[in-house]
């Protein structure tokens, strides 16, 4: 499961604070305030421009070059399917089209309900097993869209059984 912690501005400024001493800072302030909340929130944005002494529309720049950098909080799971050349020539565009389908979101969203957020990951290194896709920490090969849906299921009703 994603950690979440709530927003805070005096805990963003502490993360902030903290990094403030490294080379090139707005990069490992940002990774460190998505560690900390799960996302680059709103709010972060004119704090890190008065520290950095940049324009608001200079972080958001960086902000949304990088795709590994967030702008909404994850769901409780993170679902990541690979896009690269082995998993490619097993289908997984059409696994892909199926998850977005099924979860009735995109790369980079949330399910409305907070439950799964879809990332794309280019090789989990289960390259023999393609398609592949990796649900929170564990990895799953030769993914059927059938299979997919089972280990959806499967995620919610561990969750539903702790
Ligand atoms: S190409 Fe998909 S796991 Fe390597």
């Amino acid at each position: 499961m994603n950690a979440r912690s709530p927003w805070s501005e005096d805990r963003a400024t502490a993360v902030i604070a903290a990094n403030r001493h490294l080379r090139g800072a707005l990069l490992p302030m940002l990774h460190a305030l998505q560690e900390e909340f799960g996302c680059i929130d709103e709010e972060a944005i004119p704090l890190l421009a008065r520290e950095l002494n940049l324009s608001r529309a200079d972080v958001h720049g960086v902000v949304s070059f990088y795709h590994e950098f967030r702008r909404s909080r994850p769901g409780r799971h993170t679902i990541k399917v690979c896009r690269a050349e082995a998993c490619q020539s097993m289908n997984a565009d059409g696994l892909i089209d199926h998850i977005r389908r099924r979860l009735k979101v995109d790369f980079h969203e949330t399910t409305a309900d907070d439950a799964f957020s879809l990332e794309p990951v280019f090789c989990l290194g289960n390259c023999a097993l393609a398609p592949a896709v990796m649900v929170d920490e564990t990895l799953h090969g030769r993914v059927s869209p059938a299979r997919f849906d089972a280990i959806a299921a499967s995620t919610l009703a561990t969750e539903a059984a702790r």
